[in-house]
């Protein structure tokens, strides 16, 4: 009788005790068993760590429809080809200057039947972006920034566009050749309309490796006019390494052979940007907020070392520029266009002048 009377409580607690020891080994498992080996084992996982595509959260807003869904003015809906059959979804956003002269209604359609070469023939600066891994063209940062490029004092035209498998673009898989092709096909077009001297490289994240790779391939002859990189990563393995998620993981001792050398592929090695960066030969403009949590400010750091190593000192050079700011602007990865400064360094940099402060 005694016994069973004090045996009740201690029981209670083993239960509970026994069920949260579960859950923890259940949690355990899932973060240090499963989720690496699935990493390892699986391509399609890999893919979708690196390229969100699927995650957008305007799945209403018709990119068809720049003017009425996304607030812009005056742009040019369109596709170009790329390789493997992909077909890429496009805006061009007129300078604000021109909006009157080619949309007196105000909408794009205006300028469904006007050439290309006959929109750039102007002397404004033409932006070629490439967006980050999430979302499509339309993301809102990414209108936060085109706004302020097109609007503002700079009156650039914007051209943006979706990679496969993003937005309006042909429906299949990315890839790191992929995207780089994409944004290659990109520049071509453009450079087949304009005079390259007039392209601006820009690109935000992930779009950085892309702009990065593509810049290394441009040949000397097609050189644009400079290259700008919004929080940007030196290299994959360090964008993982660092990546806060993986804060987890950072006393595992399996790290490296589960998440990082599935990565070690020549492929991927098309976006080992710290590389990449010294072979591009015209001007290079690093951007980065100290309070970035999705890629921290020292990888933008890195990268701006290696891009001074592939400096040569000499007058036909540009000295790579870092502008940084600091973490009581609240910028964080996703909103350095809302810096009010940013066009002055813009406009300085776009014409090759002296950008003077770069910390802010
Ligand atoms: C998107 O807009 C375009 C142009 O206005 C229209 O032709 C198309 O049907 C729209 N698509 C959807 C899914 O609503
Ligand atoms: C392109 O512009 C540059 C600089 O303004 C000029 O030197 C060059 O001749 C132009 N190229 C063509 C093909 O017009």
């Amino acid at each position: 009788m005694m016994d069973t009377k004090y045996s009740k409580k201690p029981t209670r607690r083993i239960n509970f005790l026994y069920i949260l020891l579960s859950l923890f080994g259940v949690f355990i498992f899932i973060a240090y068993v499963a989720v690496p080996v699935a990493f390892k084992l699986s391509p399609t996982i890999r893919r979708h760590l690196l390229f969100m595509n699927y995650v957008n959260f305007q799945v209403n807003m018709n990119l068809s429809n720049p003017e009425n869904e996304y607030k812009l003015k005056c742009t040019k809906v369109f596709h170009v080809d790329s390789s493997d059959g992909a077909s890429l979804g496009v805006w061009h956003i007129l300078p604000g200057s021109l909006v009157n002269k080619y949309c007196p209604t105000g909408f794009g359609k205006d300028l469904k039947d006007v050439d290309e070469s006959r929109l750039f023939d102007d002397d404004r600066p033409i932006v070629l972006y490439s967006h980050g891994n999430g979302g499509t063209r339309g993301g809102n940062h990414r209108l936060g920034l085109y706004r302020l490029l097109a609007y503002g004092e700079l009156d650039a035209h914007v051209i943006t566009f979706d990679y496969r498998g993003f937005g309006d673009s042909t429906n299949m898989h990315p890839s790191v050749p992929g995207l780089v092709d994409d944004a290659f096909h990109m520049y071509k077009w453009l450079s087949s309309k304009v005079n390259h001297t007039r392209i601006n490289i820009w690109g935000h994240s992930l779009g950085t490796a892309v702009s990065v790779a593509l810049s290394k391939r441009i040949g000397s002859d097609d050189k644009p006019n400079t290259l700008t990189l919004e929080a940007p990563f030196n290299a994959v393995a360090d964008a993982i390494r660092e990546y806060p998620l993986a804060a987890i993981y950072k006393i595992y001792p399996l790290f490296d052979f589960f998440f990082i050398q599935p990565f070690d592929l020549p492929e991927y090695r098309l976006f080992d940007s710290q590389t990449n960066i010294k072979d591009v030969k015209f001007p290079i403009l690093i951007m980065h907020a100290k309070d970035d949590a999705i890629v921290p400010f020292k990888l933008g750091h890195k990268l701006y070392e290696s891009a001074l190593q592939g400096y040569s000192g000499k007058s036909d050079q540009a000295k790579p520029v870092m502008i940084i700011y600091e973490e009581e602007h609240g910028y964080g990865h996703k909103n350095i266009y809302k810096d009010s400064l940013l066009t002055k360094i813009i406009i300085k940099f776009f014409s090759h002048q002296e950008i003077g402060q770069t910390t802010f």
